[in-house]
């Protein structure tokens, strides 16, 4: 079959953001250029390049402005970025992003401890945000986080993740990105967590964020799949995790997503083979940045 009689399955790369987040060393700004710039090579639809978020809460990220600075813009690749506030907004559009991503917990006491709010403080917050960058005509991803499990509060009630999704949508959001913050989904709670947003958000319009912390991430994508989910995150190496939610290391990564949706028999536009060798290339990056164990 060829690429084109395929359906298509949208991959969104998001380990310059969600992964180099994560990392203990700040990884250098022509380390992150160049990172971006191979992965926007590899074809991928959109890169989540790096967080307009408050240095002081996420060192790793502060030179966003710069990276934004330095990157190539290619026509193929959306490059977007995380934006929490409108202060975040304004350096956000002053550095020219292609789309900004807001987010927005599912349970309360991570929206406390991510973004030092309560989850109705946060909408009212990122409300202002979505609303300036919609009249820009800015595209805007609406992450909810944590919507099957929090680490703090326990397991998600999907009739939470139902009522920030549809506040969300209201406000503007382009798209719905419902993460797994901690990886904790069974194929089970995909289903659950669809059931639950009935009426509000199909699965065909809805990206799904998964973390592979138990090695359920691919269950996952095959269960969404049937679904009909058609759209995903994942970060290069299996990179990421938030800072701000103990538990969370590797999101799913795009080199195992690509192989689960080729085998599937959709097609994604991203050159695997590039994927990899990015991959290894990261890696490298990374392990020269760690301090040596002799
Ligand atoms: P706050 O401390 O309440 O903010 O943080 P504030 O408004 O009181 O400002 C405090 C200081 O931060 C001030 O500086 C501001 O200028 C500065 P000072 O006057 O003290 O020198 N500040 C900023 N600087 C740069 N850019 C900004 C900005 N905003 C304030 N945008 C805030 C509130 C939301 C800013 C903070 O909590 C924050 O930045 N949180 C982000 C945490 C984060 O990035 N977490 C990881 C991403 S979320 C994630 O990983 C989950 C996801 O992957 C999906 C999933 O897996 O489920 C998306
Ligand atoms: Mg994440």
């Amino acid at each position: 079959m060829n690429a084109s009689s395929r359906e298509r399955v949208r991959v969104t790369e998001v380990g310059p953001r969600d992964g180099l987040q994560n990392e203990r060393a700040i990884v250098p700004v022509a380390a992150k250029v160049e990172f971006i710039d191979r992965l926007s090579a590899c074809g991928f639809p959109e890169v989540e390049a790096t967080s307009f978020v408050s240095a002081k809460w996420v060192p790793q990220l502060g030179d966003a402005a710069e990276v934004f600075a330095r990157v190539h813009r290619s026509s193929e690749t959306l490059l977007s970025a995380l934006v929490p506030n409108e202060q975040g907004l304004d350096a956000a559009l002053a550095a020219g992003v292609d789309k900004i991503a807001v987010f927005v917990a599912a349970s309360e006491a991570f929206s406390q401890r991510n973004t030092n709010g309560s989850i109705a403080q946060v909408l009212e917050r990122v409300g202002h945000v979505v609303t300036r960058a919609r009249r820009d005509a800015l595209p805007v991803r609406g992450y909810i986080s944590c919507t099957i499990r929090c680490p703090y509060d326990g397991p998600t009630e999907p009739a939470r993740v139902r009522e920030v999704a549809e506040r969300l949508l209201a406000l503007g959001a382009t798209e719905i990105d419902l993460g797994d913050t901690i990886g904790a989904a069974e194929p089970s709670d995909i289903a659950r967590l669809f059931d639950g947003l009935d009426g509000v958000l199909t699965p065909g319009r809805a990206t799904l964020h998964l973390h592979d912390t138990h090695g359920r991430a691919s269950a996952c994508v095959e269960r969404a799949l049937e679904l009909g989910v058609r759209s995903f995150d994942a970060s290069v190496a299996g990179l990421g995790g938030c800072p701000y939610a103990n538990g969370a290391p590797g999101n799913l990564a795009t080199e195992t997503l690509l192989s689960i949706l080729t085998r599937a028999g959709f097609d994604t536009g991203v050159d695997t083979d590039a994927v990899v060798a990015t991959a290894q290339w990261i890696r490298q990056q990374l392990a020269a940045l760690r301090p040596s164990s002799s």
